[in-house]
């Protein structure tokens, strides 16, 4: 059994994965006090707990005189508001009296076998036999809100996932202020934590900061989990590498506005919250209503960010991706976005569909522009009817031709959004989101469909399924280009406005699980003008994700090395497109373009045709390779062998599970006269096997993980390295 539980006047619970523990317990109060998360332990971590008599820390008055007992310096499992813990809280209401205080006691326990799930959000999900699932109920001490804090645990994996339910047991209405999903305090040791910023087209930088006394924050009030945080996060110790050190990670299966705080307070204590964005959520519990928050998975590592990175890939690939595509060899694709944008026709289509075949590819992807009056951005959405003046035969007549050709087809839809100048604001223009009187805010020229209404959300499910089942359809990429601005539905009163947010992710959870449930076949990446709303949480409806709108090889290294700290490479959409790069304007070589849009779910974005013979021919080889590497590429460990922001070069490395097979890729950014060659060692090999290269060089295991292997001689800048190994 992975949960222990040690029941006495104090029940002492202990969960044990492959190499950690995580350790909590009730107290004479029936307080939950967080004990210990970090390596295997065995025994009560309790003893570790001081109970200073700090100024200004309160005291609970069952403690009577007892000045040494305060919530405000206890380690708590889940932190209220309103009751004497001044540090950063995980849940807050408000109750009939207008009250906030919630002073939450243990009230029982429940083991189950196997993983939670939660009715209408993304969760981690596993078979029976490799999970194990706790339930801790804890109550009010003066009204009737109950809280059930939940812990699913995959021993093997080492991972463990939390989320909980608040439920209103009384007679009168309560009103939820906030609500996380974790809340884990660290009492001892000193962290720096790191979080993944950015913006449009430069998604996911990783920034590592010491803790500074007070809260850190790092969150989206975007209605989205956004270009510009991500929903993921880092504790490490302040000697954490690759390779050593602790750290702790999570990663909200979520994805709309979400917190992540920390707090690093006056006893040299860490709190880590992560969940709903609060100042975006407000949620009325009617007597016996529950609020199922969403779900974080987190793991914990003494030997570094890899180790880390490996235990969320391996999670998140294999029990929060889903359907056939989960596991699936993925489609090599051309996507016409870049090649034509909106100015296409059945023509130009077939024309770029021709090469991609006779070179390989396996899928066309039409993007957007195919349907409704959409010449350009400013029309269109919401018309999800074939455009026949584009696609003069209708989307049959092109399919067909496309399939004749040996290739599968893909479509692009944005269906959250409506063009102002569209059939379907004429007809529907309450459908949009707007406040009445006032003029709402438009993010490239277009507004949002209410996704809490059923309305829209059977309008969208009936066109998109008539779409796709008007022809052989075998994969949709799932757009959404703006940011949420002017919630306001007149579908709830005044005083629940403040759930619309939630339950605009909600509204689209529910829409793509209908729509992935009926197509089955169909491969769904997700998409949010790239990278905007890469989570966990769209991972469970899309097996892969757009990773940015940046196709620019140079700082997709940089994007996708922050990308890798916790999604696995299967998810990370990457193309290869034309130099001048769209973005940049920067120029790379052909071969860097391909070696770095195949740390991903490979596929092109440029017009093949206007390519020299030698750069198809080059394609032709691109796309064996990654027949032949992708397995590797998406099975293997990932290794980050550099760190593209303080090297010269990016590197990173693949390796099969029987360490058989090696693939170390990536670009040296700038060549300089007379330079050294760089030496790299290579990590996750077997020491004692030889690895040989096609020119017949070979290595031993260890001579690559302690000597290194030596970067090719470079020349221009961007230059490319691509090592395959195989081991004898
Ligand atoms: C944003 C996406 O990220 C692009 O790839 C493309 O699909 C455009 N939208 C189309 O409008």
């Amino acid at each position: 059994m992975a949960i222990q539980v040690k029941e006495g006047k104090e029940t002492l619970f202990t969960i044990q994965t492959k190499h950690t523990t995580y350790q909590m317990k009730t107290d004479a109060y029936g307080v939950l006090q967080h004990l210990w998360y970090g390596a295997t332990i065995k025994g009560d971590m309790s003893y570790l707990l001081d109970y200073p008599d700090v100024g200004f820390s309160g005291n609970i008055y069952e403690a009577g005189n007892q000045r040494t007992y305060s919530l405000n310096t206890l380690p708590q499992e889940y932190a209220c508001e309103g009751v004497g813990d001044y540090r950063i809280s995980a849940v807050a209401v408000t109750h009939a009296d207008g009250s906030n205080a919630l002073d939450l006691r243990y009230q029982s326990y429940t083991i189950k076998k196997g993983k939670y799930a939660i009715q209408g959000l993304p969760a981690v999900y596993a078979a029976e036999k490799e999970a194990e699932t706790l339930e801790i109920v804890l109550k009010d001490t003066a009204s009737s809100v109950q809280v059930t804090l939940r812990y699913g645990v995959l021993p093997e994996l080492d991972v463990l996932t939390r989320c909980v339910s608040i439920s209103n047991l009384g007679d009168t209405t309560v009103q939820l202020t906030k609500a996380a999903s974790l809340c884990l305090d660290v009492p001892y040791g000193k962290w720096e934590w790191m979080h993944f910023y950015g913006r449009h087209a430069m998604e996911r930088i990783p920034e590592r900061m010491p803790l500074l006394h007070g809260i850190q924050e790092s969150s989206s009030t975007r209605g989205t989990s956004s270009h510009h945080q991500n929903p993921s996060v880092l504790l490490c110790s302040p000697d954490c590498t690759e390779t050593s050190g602790s750290c702790i990670g999570a990663v909200f299966l979520y994805s709309g506005s979400f917190q992540t705080k920390i707090e690093y307070d006056q006893m040299r204590q860490t709190r880590l919250i992560m969940g709903l964005h609060p100042d975006l959520f407000r949620w009325e519990l009617k007597p016996q209503e529950t609020f199922d928050t969403p779900e974080v998975l987190f793991s914990y590592s003494e030997n570094g960010m890899e180790t880390l990175s490996h235990r969320f890939h391996k999670a998140i690939r294999e029990h929060v991706c889903r359907g056939k595509y989960q596991l699936a060899e993925r489609p090599i694709l051309i996507n016409n976005w870049e090649a034509t944008y909106f100015d296409f026709n059945e023509e130009k289509i077939l024309h770029i569909a021709q090469e991609a075949a006779r070179l390989g590819v396996d899928m066309l992807v039409l993007d957007d522009g195919w349907f409704g009056k959409r010449e350009d951005d400013n029309s269109g959405l919401g018309d999800w009817f074939v455009n026949e003046k584009k696609l003069k035969g209708g989307l049959d007549s092109l399919v067909s031709k496309i399939k004749a050709l040996g290739m599968k087809f893909g479509i692009w839809f944005e269906p959250e959004m409506v063009s102002e100048d569209s059939d379907l604001y004429r007809c529907h223009p309450n459908w949009a989101i707007e406040i009445p009187g006032r003029k709402p805010m438009r993010g490239r020229y277009q507004l949002l469909l209410d996704m809490t209404n059923p309305d829209v959300q059977e309008y969208l499910y009936e066109r998109i399924s008539d779409i796709l089942s008007s022809t052989d359809i075998s994969y949709v990429k799932w757009d959404m280009n703006r940011s949420i601005s002017d919630w306001y539905t007149a579908l709830l009163p005044a005083e629940r406005l403040g759930e619309m947010p939630h339950r605009y992710v909600l509204g689209i959870y529910a829409l793509l699980e209908r729509l992935t449930s009926a197509f089955p076949n169909v491969l769904f990446e997700g998409c949010s003008g790239g990278g905007g709303r890469f989570d966990a949480g769209m991972l469970y409806y899309c097996p892969q994700i757009w990773c940015s709108d940046d196709t620019d090889a140079y700082e997709r290294t940089i994007i996708q090395y922050g990308t890798s700290f916790f999604y696995p490479t299967s998810t990370v959409g990457s193309h290869v497109s034309v130099v001048p790069n769209h973005q940049t304007g920067r120029i790379t070589p052909m071969k860097s373009r391909a070696v770095t849009a195949m740390a991903g779910s490979f596929g092109y974005e440029l017009d093949l045709n206007l390519l020299s013979e030698a750069e198809k021919e080059a394609v032709q080889q691109q796309i064996q390779q990654f027949k032949q590497y992708g397995s590797l590429i998406h099975n293997g460990k990932y290794y980050r062998l550099s760190n593209p922001m303080e090297s010269n070069y990016a590197v990173w490395e693949f390796v099969s599970e029987d360490q058989k097979e090696v693939l170390v890729q990536g670009m040296i950014f700038r060549t300089e006269a007379n330079m050294v060659r760089y030496c790299v060692p290579l990590r996750g090999l077997d020491k004692n096997c030889i690895y040989r290269l096609k020119d017949g060089t070979s290595y031993s295991g260890s001579a690559l993980m302690k000597g290194g292997i030596l970067l090719p001689k470079s020349w221009g800048d961007y230059y490319p390295v691509s090592l395959y190994f195989v081991g004898e």
